[in-house]
């Protein structure tokens, strides 16, 4: 990827995210943008990029073998909202976790978009179980039929997503 298309993701979630979280939200983007497993899919209009969603490895550590991913951040530009462009996203990125042959994808989010695309509440931990306040804004799609049973216990994100405030659902409005 090249500095120009970076910068471009990283606008769209600074803008996407509004004053308050935008910059937070940036940053951590720029962190995962770095590391070489993170999948980035975004979807253009009019030639340059309106939305971006990153996916990063969610490991399951009584189950090395379970290829799962955590979805975020998830943006699209503010002017270019409610136009379809969060729907591609989410059709484009589960039609590639599927054909690599992901297990499962993860969410902690809004609970009025995700499910629209398959995403259901989940009893899998998140890295900070304790902080998960509000139930229905952990989701988790199963990719591969079957795959998502028998996982359990202990989960990890990569470095970056490894602060506590991260998963602290109790700000929530
Ligand atoms: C959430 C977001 C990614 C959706 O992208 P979008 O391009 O506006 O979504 P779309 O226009 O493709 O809408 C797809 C559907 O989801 C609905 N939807 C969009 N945003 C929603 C939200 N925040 N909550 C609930 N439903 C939402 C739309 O009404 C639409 O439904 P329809 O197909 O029945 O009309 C975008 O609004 C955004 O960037 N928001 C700010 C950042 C954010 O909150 N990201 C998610 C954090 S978990």
């Amino acid at each position: 990827m090249n500095q120009t298309e970076t910068k471009a993701i990283l606008d769209v979630h600074l803008q996407a995210f509004g004053s308050a979280e935008g910059p937070e939200i940036a940053r951590l983007a720029k962190e995962l943008l770095a590391l070489p497993d993170t999948i980035s899919i975004s979807v253009r209009r009019g030639g340059t990029i309106a939305g971006n969603v990153l996916f990063t490895p969610f490991a399951f550590q009584n189950h090395p073998d379970a290829a799962c991913y955590l979805l975020a951040p998830c943006g699209v530009l503010p002017g270019l909202q409610g136009q379809g462009v969060g729907k591609e996203l989410m059709e484009t990125s589960i039609g590639h976790l599927k054909s690599i042959g992901a297990d499962a994808v993860f969410v902690l989010g809004v609970p009025g978009f995700y499910p629209r695309y398959g995403f259901a509440p989940t009893d899998k931990q998140t890295p900070y179980p304790d902080l998960l306040t509000l139930p229905a804004s952990w989701m988790m799609l199963e990719l591969k039929a079957g795959s998502a049973g028998p996982l359990n216990g202990r989960t990890l994100a990569v470095e970056p997503f490894m602060q506590p405030a991260l998963w602290d659902t109790s700000a929530y409005g």
